[in-house]
């Protein structure tokens, strides 16, 4: 390469560099002002949205990121926001914007995750974090339980204990496992995906 042709392959690197940061701040910006319209307004979203210069952030973000490799990576990308949402239509909002503004969303319940599927990805990402929403209704008569995502494993077999001592729900041994994350399919162990048993 002559030096001409360098510069000029510096030049419109460091072009495409600047347009898609400002793309990028403008698209989560963007995302951030859709989620109060598309929410319920007497259960303000604005409480529930968190970016990484809120004190709270990385005390949040590393709550349930259970593998230390990712949160300690300097590599991975950390998500551009977290949305601890405590009402449906925040969830709503969040799906509903994130479509609109083609930003991805990384949706984690109430408990553990050892893979990191919820917390890191290759590309830009909102965490859409719902420990928030873990009530857990168990009627008896009818032998039926409403579990919301955010609840556990451990909290919904305290809860049916309690009205209950021959009633139970078979799933994982593990109490620290999210109901949302276990109903779609995970706690089955790191391998397991790839390998089976
Ligand atoms: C908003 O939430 C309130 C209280 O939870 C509820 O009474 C109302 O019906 C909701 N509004 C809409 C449009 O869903
Ligand atoms: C986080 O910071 C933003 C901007 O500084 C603010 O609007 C928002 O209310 C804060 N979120 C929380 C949960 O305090
Ligand atoms: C925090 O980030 C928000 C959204 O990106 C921005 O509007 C706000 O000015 C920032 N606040 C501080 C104190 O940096
Ligand atoms: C519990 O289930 C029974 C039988 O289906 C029903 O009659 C009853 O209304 C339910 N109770 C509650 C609190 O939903």
């Amino acid at each position: 390469m002559n030096s001409s042709s360098s510069k000029l392959f510096i030049l419109s690197t460091s072009f495409l560099l600047s347009i898609s940061s400002v793309t990028s701040n403008s698209v989560l910006d963007n995302f951030l002002q859709c989620l109060p319209i598309h929410s319920n307004t007497s259960n303000p979203i604005t409480n529930s949205i968190y970016v990484p210069n809120n004190s709270s952030f990385q005390y949040l973000y590393e709550l349930r990121a259970n593998n230390l490799r990712i949160i300690s990576s300097s590599t991975i990308s950390k998500p551009l926001a977290i949305i601890t949402a405590r009402h449906a239509s925040h969830v709503q909002a969040a799906v509903i914007c994130a479509k609109i503004h083609s930003i991805q969303l990384r949706i984690r319940s109430g408990g553990h995750d050892y893979e990191g599927l919820s917390y890191k990805s290759d590309i830009p990402f909102v965490i859409l974090d719902l420990f928030n929403l873990r009530s857990t209704k168990i009627n008896i008569t009818s032998e039926t339980a409403w579990v919301q995502a955010g609840a556990t494993t451990g909290e919904l077999y305290y809860k049916i204990a309690e009205k209950s001592k021959v009633h139970g729900f078979p799933s994982g041994v593990c109490t620290t496992l999210g109901i949302g994350g276990h109903f779609t399919g995970g706690g089955y162990g790191n391998m397991i995906r790839k390998y089976g048993l």
